[in-house]
């Protein structure tokens, strides 16, 4: 019998809040699951009901702490070496008609050995794929992905994904280059976010030179300094030293004051934060400009340093959402930058 169900990738660590996470979405919708996951395996198993049932009730876009979400066909164990192809094609039998197949690893130290292997494994699964009719000659993006994870050398989980419903990056780890003159790594959480989390349409609705911006615990400056490549005014407000290149923008004023005391002197078009503090006490911060109307948009980070982040998070977005008193729009996502933390997209809603 299959195994059939959910396969969701997530940073090596935060299985349990995954697990967590995909349950309680399962809950929400009365479908009685069970998550199969091991720590540090950077990879989660939804299990117990139908996997159409459930990718449809679970989408990927309202997941946080996963990086990626494929419908499971099936987990093959004890696979032997010498040929693991003929298992694949079996649990596949003979049905469904593919536009590409993926042939990849989770996120996790073990994992990580195979990319080898894995990619040697797709150079010749690829042909008897096609063989039998079930990838196309060409790349179709229209139809399904079939992905095929290494998670062991005799381990491998078979699964299929469709384009409206995954990350677009490979191991939904999108792969941006770390620009030289960025004051702080953090700045590529701050372009991660402006990629991942809003839509190619806000890009351009949202963020456009010469409006105002406001960046609470800005020092060294890479979120400042992102914000001035997009051309915006920031004031940065941090008690401590700002990166002399960041200053040299010409963008940026240095304001020395506490970012849960400092007011904007009037409305202004965004306010991102990045200060290191109780989640909670930010969300409640965050809130309080939504409801005084000082910003329209924010990107924030949540700090998670603590065991029961699944929970942490979705009791500081209910707080957020709750306080801001006026429609706000959110998505939240643990970034690839991300360590114990995620991010929050927030806009006002103009409906
Ligand atoms: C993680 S660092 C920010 C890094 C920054 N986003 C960057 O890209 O360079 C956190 C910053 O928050 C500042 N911070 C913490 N609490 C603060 C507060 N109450 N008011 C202002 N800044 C604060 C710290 O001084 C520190 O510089």
């Amino acid at each position: 019998m299959s195994t059939e169900g959910l396969l969701a990738y997530c940073r090596p660590g935060f299985e349990p809040d995954l697990a967590a996470e995909l349950s309680w979405h399962a809950a929400q919708k009365g479908l009685p699951v069970y998550a199969k996951t091991q720590k540090n395996s950077a990879y989660v198993l939804l299990l117990g009901a139908p996997r159409e049932q459930l990718a449809e009730a679970i989408p990927y876009r309202e997941l946080i702490f996963a990086r990626q979400k494929y419908a499971l066909i099936d987990e093959l164990q004890g696979l032997d070496v010498q040929d693991r192809i003929t298992p694949v094609l079996e649990a596949l039998g003979g049905k469904g008609r593919y536009g590409e197949l993926s042939v990849e690893t989770p996120d996790s130290d073990d994992a990580r050995q195979l990319a080898g292997l894995a990619k040697a494994f797709g150079n010749a699964l690829r042909p008897a794929l096609r063989q039998r009719g079930l990838l196309t000659d060409k790349p179709n993006p229209k139809l399904p992905t079939l992905h095929v994870a290494f998670v062991g050398n005799n381990h491998l989980l078979l699964a299929s994904s469709t384009e409206n419903d995954r990350a677009p990056w490979p191991m939904g780890i999108p792969r941006l280059k770390q620009d030289p003159r960025a004051p702080s790594r953090s700045a590529m959480k701050l372009d991660e976010a402006i990629l991942c989390l809003m839509t190619p349409a806000e890009r351009m609705d949202l963020i456009a030179p010469g409006m105002q911006a406001a960046d609470l615990g800005a020092a060294p400056g890479g979120w400042s300094w992102v914000l001035a490549k997009h051309q915006l005014q920031v004031s940065a407000i941090d008690n401590g030293p700002l990166n002399a290149d960041a200053l040299a923008t010409g963008l940026i004023e240095h304001i020395r004051a506490d970012g849960f005391h400092w007011q904007p002197p009037r409305p202004i078009d965004w306010m991102v934060c990045d200060m290191v503090e109780t989640p909670s006490k930010v969300a409640r911060r965050m809130a309080q400009w939504f409801a005084n109307g000082w910003c329209r948009n924010a990107i924030f980070n949540l700090k998670l340093p603590m065991k029961k982040r699944w929970e942490e998070t979705a009791l500081c977005l209910d707080l957020f959402t709750a306080q801001c008193g006026k429609p706000v729009r959110i998505r939240a996502k643990q970034l690839y930058h991300d360590r114990e933390e995620i991010t929050v997209f927030a806009r006002l809603d103009r409906k």
